[in-house]
């Protein structure tokens, strides 16, 4: 009896933005965006869309290469700091828009870290022998929460979802997750966040003009965090492990920036089987691992028992290394 990763999905919405459409909207350039972060595009949804569909789309396609029904879930967990509204669960909607029938559902916030916590936590659960089948969904659409008249973070972010179908499969031998290292340091909460309209800052007038439900950032103090909370996670897992890089099959960190990714790679020792998409999809919050893992297993390019470290960093700041055997 294991705990495996039965089926992998993402969607992302269709409109592109592009490099050069930031430049007509902001004092930045195309050189200076994909010289210091890598990213070339990003896709954008529009205003009838909710971070509920961009999920669901991506639920869909998770339970089709998964190969099971809907009424197969018995839990169901969206990862979002873009929740439809402040309740009910976003997971409770993706539940109803997928016919899912009635089963546990909740969201979770851990920012960027979010599907590698809800990985920990959706493992714990069935391992606890009261369910079979889990949705979990990562998804975001922080183009509803950027200031768009702010170039140091606007440039930065794009909407998506992935899911992963999780479930208890009596024939399997051992269990898909290996090893975790997962923290937070509240003391870092100042660095990302997004000061209103929670219950410390209630929605104003005022509040709106000046942009407080949008995300502020210190780029280079993240930058810092991540390179060395992602690393050193990382490190732990495979001298808890004993595994050694090279029997690494994908290193897929968490998609913010191609220089944080590279610096990771560099003390890891890893600098090939390093799986980049930011170029095409920017930052996409707790959808980014998910995206990558979606591509990679679409692909062909995960083969049973190959192993996977994962690692994601962000606001809380929270961090998080995986380490999964497909
Ligand atoms: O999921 C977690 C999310 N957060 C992150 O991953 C962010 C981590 N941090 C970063 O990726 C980088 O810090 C950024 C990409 C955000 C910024 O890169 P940087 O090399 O750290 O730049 P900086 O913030 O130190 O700014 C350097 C200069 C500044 O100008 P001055 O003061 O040197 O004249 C900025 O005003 O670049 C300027 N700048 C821009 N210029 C053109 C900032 N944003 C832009 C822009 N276009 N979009």
């Amino acid at each position: 009896m294991g705990i495996v990763i039965k089926g992998t999905g993402c969607y992302v919405p269709e409109r592109v933005l592009t490099n050069s459409d930031l430049e007509k909207m902001v004092d930045t350039s195309d050189e200076w965006i994909v010289s210091r972060t890598g990213i070339r595009e990003r896709h954008i949804a529009g205003p009838e869309t909710a971070t509920s569909d961009l999920a669901a789309q991506a639920g869909l396609r998770a339970i089709l290469s998964a190969g099971i029904t809907p009424e197969e879930i018995d839990l169901v967990i969206v990862s979002t700091v873009t929740p439809d509204m402040p309740t009910p669960p976003t997971a409770t909607i993706v539940q109803r828009k997928l016919g899912i029938p009635p089963c546990m559902c909740f969201d979770i916030e851990a920012a960027c870290t979010g599907l590698l916590y809800g990985i920990d936590l959706v493992h714990g659960m069935l391992a606890s022998g009261h369910r079979k089948t889990a949705l979990l969904i990562g998804g975001d659409k922080l183009s509803g929460v950027v200031n768009w008249t702010d170039r140091s973070t606007c440039v930065l972010f794009g909407d998506a979802a992935s899911a992963l179908v999780i479930q208890v499969d009596p024939a399997a031998g051992e269990d898909f997750y290996v090893a975790g290292e997962i923290s937070a340091d509240g003391r870092n909460a100042e660095f990302l966040k997004i000061p209103g309209f929670g219950s410390a800052c209630p929605p104003t007038q005022e509040g709106i003009v000046q942009h407080l439900n949008s995300i502020t950032m210190n780029g280079p103090k993240t930058y810092q965090m991540a390179v060395s909370a992602m690393s050193s996670a990382c490190r732990k897992v495979l001298d808890r492990t004993g595994v050694t890089p090279e029997d690494i099959r994908w290193a897929i960190p968490h998609q913010a920036n191609d220089r944080i990714i590279s610096s990771v790679a560099e003390r890891l020792g890893i600098s090939e089987r390093i799986y980049r998409n930011v170029a095409r999809f920017g930052n996409t919050s707790s959808a980014s691992i998910g995206i990558c893992l979606d591509e990679l297993n679409r692909s062909g390019q995960l083969k049973r028992g190959d192993l996977v470290l994962t690692a994601a960093f962000g606001a809380g700041l929270t961090w998080a290394a995986e380490l999964i055997r497909w």
